[in-house]
């Protein structure tokens, strides 16, 4: 029997998921499938119920299910708990389980770029607060970094994912990133500056420490401004592309019953379809 999977957002044309897994199944020559399916929030319910009923085997959740879908699932991991959003669920027995592989999926790359980087990154400086600072922020915390600053354009959701995740996070004001640049061994852009039709991050990198790691999840375009700068003022970058594709592993894995390997040859497919887009 086919094994069938999702991944469910709106909109969701965009999604880079199907292509990811698509060619995952055909390497592994599975028989499954995975498919893009557009759910307004008022449809989430009923889709839920079609996969209790068995139609899927599980799938990815996309904005702006995250956080909806939580209360929908019979158990939540830890990570997915403490981050607040699911992206990944799946169905056993008719009960459906939830998880959050972001976290996963940035430190599966950053490990893969820079082996024992944790032992070099006693302060992470992390640019913005929403919802992939907080998988990213728990992600961190979790390998022991004993300094995690967010600075955010807005002070309260700053103040209270330091709140949510506690220490060692810890809020400043947006005003003094620029400053922040030459106390940190990693910095992260979580927002959404930078993406194509976007402004870029206006962030001064002129303390960048050579050495320092410079991460942005932006993966459109693959190499953002910051990315750009940070290389050269002697930066070690790390770009968005490397976590989505680590962060479906786990999924893929789940579901189908292979752990896929995020190989030079996958990478090059998406970059293709990312620079075609
Ligand atoms: N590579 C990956 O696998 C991956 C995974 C997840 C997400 N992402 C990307 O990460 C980005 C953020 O996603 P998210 O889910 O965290 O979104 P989100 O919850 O909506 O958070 C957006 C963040 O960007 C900030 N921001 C937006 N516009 C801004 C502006 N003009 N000036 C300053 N700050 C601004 C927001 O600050 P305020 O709080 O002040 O509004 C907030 O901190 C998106 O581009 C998404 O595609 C990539």
């Amino acid at each position: 029997m086919t094994l069938r999977c999702f991944v469910i957002g709106h909109p969701i044309a965009h999604s880079r998921s199907p292509l990811i897994h698509g060619t995952w199944l055909e390497q592994h020559g599975l028989d499954g499938s995975y498919e893009r399916i557009d759910v307004a929030p008022s449809e989430l319910p009923g889709f839920v119920a079609r996969i209790r009923a068995g139609a899927f085997a599980g799938g990815n959740v996309t904005v702006p299910h995250k956080e909806a879908m939580l209360p929908l699932l019979d158990e939540v991991s830890a990570a997915a708990r403490a981050i607040g959003a699911v992206n990944t669920i799946w169905c056993e027995n008719g009960r459906l389980y939830g998880d959050n592989t972001d976290a996963a999926g940035f430190l599966g790359h950053l490990d893969a770029i820079a082996p024992g980087w944790q032992e070099r990154v006693r302060t992470a400086l992390l640019i913005g607060s929403g919802g992939a600072a907080r998988a990213i922020a728990y992600g961190l915390k979790s390998r022991g970094v004993a300094r995690i600053i967010l600075a955010n354009r807005g002070r309260e959701r700053a103040k209270e994912l330091a709140r949510v995740l506690g220490a060692p996070l810890q809020a400043r004001d947006w005003d003094e990133r620029d400053a922040l640049v030459g106390e940190a061994d990693l910095i992260v852009n979580t927002t959404s500056l930078g993406m194509k039709g976007q402004p870029p991050l206006a962030l001064d990198l002129a303390r960048l420490r050579p050495g320092t790691l410079v991460d942005d999840i932006v993966y459109v375009p693959l190499k953002t401004a910051l990315l750009t700068q940070a290389q050269q003022r002697g930066g070690v970058i790390v770009d968005g592309l490397g976590m989505l594709l680590h962060q479906a592993v786990p999924g893929f894995a789940r579901w189908f019953g292979v752990t896929p390997a995020v190989t030079p040859a996958l990478r090059a497919r998406l970059e293709r379809d990312i620079l075609g887009a």
